[in-house]
């Protein structure tokens, strides 16, 4: 192995799976728009800037790809990125792509297919991130703000899933060779709101009740909180397809790539307990609700 290109290097996903390869000893190169100045690893990186690509391409044999975020057509940028990496011979991309495909969006789908279609390319469909529920999303600052969340998908149930599985399972891709060129990632269960709401509830003592409101108010809140007007819409538009029950599948393919199971909402919970409130845990906190 010669280099693996960590696109969205400073992000969520890319951070922790940084820091497996590191920690694996396998060389990296951390893609951003603003990189580290100590860190001799660290490229930039900016999709709008196809000038930068090269220099980030250079002696990489495999990329995890975090594509435009909060775009609905990734593909007039990342189409001449994957083309080059093609013929460089990049062997392994591994695409962090989401398991709800947006209704406007069809070059997701196209990117995806992108990938599939190249021996050795992976493409991660992805669940809701747990992370969304902490402030740095829209949905955790309310929490933190409000103790409410506001969600069109109803009852619905979603496989919430940990980004630092995603980093886990796409680690174990990029250092493996095989495997299958998609896998749906999910958490160990799927939970409602309300579900999240309680769980958030017994393991720090904050009160999160659960709002519901229309589509359209929900596009309006991703607006209000900085989206691109069609990305907003088209977020909002998947707790249509979670009420209506297309989204609760779970799989076990982090179990199956990592050797160990996904991390449970609770645990994550407790993890950053300090996030919602500074409420200590009630008594009755006990390990049957994980
Ligand atoms: N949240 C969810 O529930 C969910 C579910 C499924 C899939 N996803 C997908 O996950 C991806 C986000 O992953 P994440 O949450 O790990 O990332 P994140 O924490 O949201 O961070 C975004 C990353 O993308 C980089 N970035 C932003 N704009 C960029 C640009 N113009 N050019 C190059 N890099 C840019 C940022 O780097 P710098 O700021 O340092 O440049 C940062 O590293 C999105 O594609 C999203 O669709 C999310």
């Amino acid at each position: 192995m010669t280099r693996v290109l960590v696109t969205g290097g400073t992000g969520k996903t890319g951070s922790a799976l940084v820091e497996l390869l590191r920690g694996s000893g396998v060389p990296v190169r951390v893609g951003s728009r603003n990189p580290a100045a100590d860190d001799p690893d660290a490229v930039r990186f900016d999709w709008g800037d196809p000038a930068t690509h090269p220099a980030a391409l250079r002696g990489v044999d495999r990329i995890f790809l975090v594509p435009p975020v909060e775009s609905v057509d990734p593909m007039p940028m990342a189409g001449p990125f994957l083309a080059e990496a093609h013929r460089l011979d990049v062997h392994r991309v591994v695409l962090l792509g989401s398991a709800v495909v947006l209704s406007n969006a069809p070059g997701a789908l196209e990117l995806a297919a992108r990938v599939r279609a190249r021996p050795g390319w992976v493409v991660l469909r992805a669940s809701g991130f747990m992370q969304n529920f902490l402030r740095t999303h829209p949905l955790g600052e309310r929490i933190r703000q409000h103790g409410e969340i506001r969600t069109a998908a109803g009852d619905g149930r979603l496989g919430w899933i940990d980004a630092r599985d995603i980093a886990a399972a796409a680690f174990a891709l990029l250092v493996e060779p095989g495997g299958r060129r998609e896998y749906l990632l999910t958490g160990p269960k799927a939970l409602s709101y309300q579900d999240a709401a309680k769980i958030i509830t017994a393991r720090t003592g904050r009160r999160v009740r659960v709002v519901h409101i229309g589509t359209d108010e929900q596009a309006a809140n991703y607006r209000a909180a900085g989206m691109p007007a069609g990305f907003a819409a088209a977020l909002a538009a998947v707790e249509d397809g979670i009420r209506a029950g297309r989204e609760e599948q779970v799989s076990t393919a982090v179990l199956d790539l990592t050797g160990r199971p996904p991390r449970t909402f609770a645990e994550f919970v407790e993890e950053h307990a300090t996030e919602w409130a500074g409420h200590r845990p009630p008594e009755h906190w006990s390990k049957k609700d994980r």
